[in-house]
């Protein structure tokens, strides 16, 4: 693993959002894999920006997002379709078709799995994907104790997820138990992954993931086990890892460090 630690969460979406921007510029097709929550949001804004600004192209972009809460339509306020409409595409010069988010409304689950996971193939794979982590060490939403060789399918959220993503609810009871997620797998098959991660609530998670051994109970430590993945942190998200001095030396002796 690549580890980048940055000042503040502004310098980790810079960095980000350059990385995306590097990988459309050599491959304007890329196929990119998308995340929710706060923290991919300054990346975001920061893609629409060069977007509008330097002509930053996704016009033959492909994405597909990593999971979605089981029960919400579309155009409900906290879902994650909702979420990505409006923080990203509806900014930005993809074509709808291009789009793919897990449907958390489809009549027949399994059957949407595995036509997701087709798709992904068809396309090409994943050429970057983009990861934040729960406190509980999630990536998407595969919470502690899903297979690391899990594929998309329905997952129910552990309570700490329900309690972390109840505010942006009404009231934690509204959250859904709930969710379609990629799985561990599905991610691990993606050729360049990015993790982000900001603050200092997620600095345990966060060590866990690069320093603690690979398990099942912090799944994002399956990453160790990926060849190409860069973690960009801000100073508080690094603050609980053992080796920082290392990392940091590393990033300052790399030429090509990001
Ligand atoms: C949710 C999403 C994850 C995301 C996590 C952290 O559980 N399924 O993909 O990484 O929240 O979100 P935040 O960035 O808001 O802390």
């Amino acid at each position: 693993m690549q580890i980048n630690i940055q000042e503040d969460y502004d310098a980790v979406c810079r960095i980000a959002a350059g990385r995306v921007a590097k990988t459309l510029y050599s491959k304007p097709n890329a196929v990119l894999g998308l995340a929710t929550g706060s923290t991919p949001l300054g990346v975001y804004k920061e893609l629409i920006r060069m977007h509008h600004d330097e002509g930053l192209d996704f016009s033959q972009v492909t994405t597909f997002n990593l999971d979605e809460y089981v029960g919400l339509t579309p155009n409900h306020k906290q879902s994650y379709s909702y979420f990505m409409w409006e923080n990203l595409f509806k900014h930005i010069n993809i074509p709808r078709q291009n789009i793919h988010i897990p449907s958390g409304t489809t009549d027949n689950y399994e059957a949407f799995c595995r036509w997701y996971e087709d798709c992904i193939k068809q396309r090409g794979g994943i050429d970057l994907q983009i990861l934040g982590i729960g406190t509980d060490g999630h990536i998407a939403f595969n919470e502690p104790s899903s297979s690391l060789g899990s594929r998309t399918r329905i997952k129910t959220l552990a309570r700490q997820t329900i309690e972390d993503n109840a505010r942006f609810f009404d009231k934690p009871e509204d959250v859904p138990v709930f969710a379609i997620t990629m799985g561990v797998g599905t991610i691990l098959e993606s050729r360049d992954i990015m993790l982000l991660a900001s603050g200092a609530n997620k600095a345990a998670a966060v060590a866990a993931a690069i320093e603690g051994p690979v398990t099942s109970m912090c799944t994002a430590s399956a990453l160790q086990l990926h060849r190409e993945t860069l973690c960009i942190l801000d100073r508080q998200a690094a603050g609980d890892l053992k080796m920082i001095e290392y990392y940091e030396w590393i990033q300052n002796k790399r030429p090509d460090a990001p």
